[in-house]
């Protein structure tokens, strides 16, 4: 036991869990954090040293409570990983208020939510946020008004994070992941989405989750220390690469 913790959002599937289950092998105690009260039950029950918290990140009032409850079972809050997300693909005509709020509600509110929630706990462990954006939010495409905005705004949001908060030693970075086989990518992406990246990424596969999760579990470590206020694209070098790739290839 490294006597360590960590917040992760978003805990019960995908990305999450896969944090989770790393920390644990860090040595970390792992607060859950999830909506999705059965789903979080079924993943925390044959895990050791995690606290399971039903919480959905959107709201204020359940973020104060699951503070709570994190601060007086663990004492202390090191890392903070705002993964919690939802995905709705649409045009932007067919986007009407609520779709655009409900995405906005959990992908970004929530990160500003919890984050400001916590603000305390990190500042007294010197701890660091790691945020889950996405290469949606790098790069605008078809059908993401709502998704890539909402990633764009976190990435911007990392950096405010990291200049204000610099100088009581908290550190805030971000992940950008490609696409993952997750839940939330199977809802969403179409055998044309899939075909187009698997183009358009030059590893030319899907990541895993724990290539993500990888990626997350180091800049919440000592070994990120002066890492603060950066985007990490875990993309399979998609971010990095321009036209021609798919031309090349044929
Ligand atoms: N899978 C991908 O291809 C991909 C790519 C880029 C970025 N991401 C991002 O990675 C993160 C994790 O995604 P995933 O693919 O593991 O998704 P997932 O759907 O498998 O898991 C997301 C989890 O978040 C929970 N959740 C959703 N809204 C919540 C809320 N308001 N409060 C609390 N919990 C909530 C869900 O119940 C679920 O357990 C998301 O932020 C997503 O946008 C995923």
């Amino acid at each position: 036991m490294t006597g360590k913790t960590a917040i992760v959002t978003g805990a019960a599937r995908g990305i999450g869990l896969a944090t989770t289950k790393l920390f644990l092998e860090e040595g970390r105690r792992v607060a859950m954090i999830d909506r999705d009260a059965e789903a979080l039950q079924a993943a925390a029950s044959d895990l050791a040293d995690v606290l399971p918290v039903i919480c959905d990140v959107s709201s204020p009032d359940q973020v104060d409570d699951m503070a709570k409850q994190v601060e007086a079972a663990f004492g202390r809050v090191d890392a903070l990983i705002n993964n919690a997300g939802v995905a709705d693909f649409g045009p932007m005509e067919q986007t009407d208020f609520q779709r655009w709020r409900t995405v906005m509600a959990t992908n970004l509110d929530g990160v500003f939510l919890c984050s400001q929630r916590l603000i305390p706990a990190l500042k007294k462990t010197r701890g660091a946020i790691v945020n889950i954006a996405s290469i949606s939010g790098l790069r605008a495409s078809t059908l993401r008004i709502a998704y890539g905005t909402s990633k764009a705004a976190v990435i911007h949001l990392t950096q405010q994070q990291a200049a204000e908060l610099g100088e009581f030693g908290v550190r805030a970075n971000c992940v950008a992941p490609g696409p993952v086989n997750t839940k939330l990518a199977l809802a969403v992406h179409s055998p044309e989405i899939r075909a187009a990246y698997h183009d358009a990424i030059p590893l030319n596969r899907y990541g895993s989750e724990q290539e993500i999760a990888e990626a997350i579990v180091f800049l919440s470590s000592d070994k990120a220390s002066y890492v603060s206020g950066q985007l990490l694209c875990v993309d399979g070098g998609f971010q990095s690469t321009g036209i021609g790739l798919p031309a090349l290839r044929s």
